[in-house]
């Protein structure tokens, strides 16, 4: 495995390489978002997960100005609300968000949910939101296998990247596999089980063998298993401590050992029930 580091990136089957580590900021407050980003920004983030949903995409935009950072060195994601789905009602979507960030463009557009009925309208205008610049590439979220198959009978641009719920509790080999054949990213949300298996007990064992933290294990074995990772922290010393996971690598027999804690459990929607 390439050494990966903080501004490592991955090629995607569009024109964009996307940073294998961001900072997600759902449920982060606006005042405290805009914190959040300036801080990890200034620590080395390239990558901002952020969504219309949110209501803290100013706060988003606000900070990357605030940063000093280049626009075009970082990778800044926002997507498409369930409300917002449909071919014209997508289109008005992406102009009010980057009217919020306060930009010209992001370095992705997702669909946040497979809405049953939109979802392929949506994606007819996502294609030509790309093809007019708003937005640099493509992609969905919470796409499952029949969602993406679907799509992909019907679309010019295959998805770049497609950004679900995966930890060790949450492995999804079939999707996993899936997008991994079609060229699609997979870009692990709620790496950290939205904080909710942070203390297993299997986790804190390997915590101390390699003398990390509990969520440094996770973030580390999201990163081995090949996907893009968007912790979420509002807390300095947590969003430096995130990304500081570059200096030891889980050997195959943990990554392997790992790999049998799947339970299916989820911490956010399910999108699996969605037809
Ligand atoms: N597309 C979707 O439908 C979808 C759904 C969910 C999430 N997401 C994206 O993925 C991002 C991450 O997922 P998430 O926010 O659900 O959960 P997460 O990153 O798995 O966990 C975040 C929680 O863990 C805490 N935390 C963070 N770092 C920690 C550390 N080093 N030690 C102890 N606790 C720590 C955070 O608290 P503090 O903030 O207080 O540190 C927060 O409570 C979101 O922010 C969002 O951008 C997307």
């Amino acid at each position: 495995m390439a050494e990966l580091k903080l501004n490592s990136t991955v090629p995607s089957n569009q024109s964009v390489s996307i940073p294998i580590l961001g900072l997600g900021v759902w449920k982060s407050r606006p005042k405290e978002c805009f914190e959040a980003v300036k801080f990890a920004l200034e620590s080395g983030y390239r990558h901002i997960d952020t969504a219309a949903i949110y209501g803290n995409e100013a706060d988003v935009g606000a900070a990357i100005r605030e940063s000093g950072v280049n626009r075009s060195d970082i990778f800044l994601v926002t997507k498409l609300w369930n409300a917002d789905q449909g071919y014209e009602e997508a289109q008005k979507a992406i102009d009010v968000s980057l009217q919020k960030l306060g930009t010209d463009y992001v370095d992705m557009y997702l669909i946040h949910f497979p809405v049953s009925g939109k979802r392929n309208e949506s994606w007819k205008a996502l294609e030509k939101i790309k093809q007019e610049g708003k937005t640099k590439s493509i992609g969905v979220s919470n796409f499952m296998v029949p969602h993406l198959e679907e799509l992909l009978k019907e679309t010019e641009i295959v998805p770049a990247m497609n950004q679900v719920e995966f930890h060790p509790f949450l492995q999804d080999r079939e999707l996993k596999n899936y997008c991994n054949a079609k060229g699609i990213l997979l870009e692990a949300y709620s790496p950290l089980a939205h904080g909710q298996k942070l203390e297993d007990e299997r986790v804190t064992k390997l915590a101390k063998k390699y003398n990390k933290s509990n969520a440094q294990i996770l973030i580390r074995w999201s990163l081995q298993a090949g996907n893009v990772v968007i912790p979420k922290s509002k807390n300095p010393i947590r969003i430096k401590e995130n990304a500081d996971v570059f200096d030891f690598q889980l050997s195959p027999e943990d990554m392997n050992e790992i790999s049998n804690w799947n339970e299916n459990f989820r911490t956010c929607w399910d999108p699996t029930t969605v037809v």
